[in-house]
């Protein structure tokens, strides 16, 4: 690998995340990453793609549920011209953690052939959906696939996956929040943080 190829499986470097602020939510701990330094690292994502994308049409693929926030505010803050698609996959695997034995439940609506697919991932923490997601997607014949993911935990940065954009490399907790749910819940939190473990081992 030369270093520029292991620079790029390394992905362009997230920013961590500042100290986090205790939340005045009943079940969270603490406030990891708040909705002002969200939107403002979506700001920066979006200007990033444009950048990159200019003169191009890209196809924005999310996985849902969890990459809905990302979308939906990502998607208004890109001004190349976008198209949206959702597939919907699940995971076997324990509620806090994935297998990478992936089934899909909701497949593209469209052929991706010939297209600059880009996938929005809220959080990548074993890589493994992403990884089978990628291989998925590359047998389409897409023109190009890139990966913008919001939030990445430490275990993914020992996965061999090419993120091109990175928001925030987060410690290596149970997050909630902006997407991101645990039994369904807190997706709908502007901003992302911890639970406290009482709300987890309560389940
Ligand atoms: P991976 O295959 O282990 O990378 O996990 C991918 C998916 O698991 C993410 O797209 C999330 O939907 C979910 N996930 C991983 N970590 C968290 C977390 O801390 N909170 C909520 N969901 C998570």
């Amino acid at each position: 690998m030369t270093s520029d190829t292991a620079a790029r499986a390394a992905g362009l470097p997230g920013v961590p995340v500042p100290a986090p602020v205790p939340s005045t939510h009943p079940d969270l701990a603490e406030v990891l990453v708040s909705e002002e330094a969200l939107q403002a690292k979506i700001g920066e994502l979006a200007a990033a793609v444009d950048a990159d994308y200019a003169g191009r049409e890209v196809l924005l693929v999310a996985v849902l549920k969890g990459a809905v926030m990302v979308m939906a505010d990502l998607a208004r803050r890109i001004t190349v011209p976008t198209t949206l698609e959702f597939m919907a996959v699940s995971s076997y695997g324990s509620s806090t953690s994935s297998s990478g034995v992936v089934r899909i439940l909701k497949d593209l609506d469209r052929s991706i052939e010939g297209r600059h697919v880009i996938v929005v991932e809220d959080i990548i923490d074993s890589g493994l959906t992403l990884s089978w997601l990628l291989r998925n997607l590359r047998s389409r014949h897409p023109a190009s696939v890139e990966v913008v993911a919001l939030l990445r935990k430490p275990e993914a940065r020992s996965v061999n996956i090419e993120v091109r954009y990175v928001g925030f490399d987060i410690p290596s907790a149970f997050v909630v929040g902006y997407g991101l749910d645990f039994a369904e819940r807190y997706r709908t939190l502007p901003f992302v943080g911890t639970l406290k473990p009482e709300v987890i081992a309560a389940g």
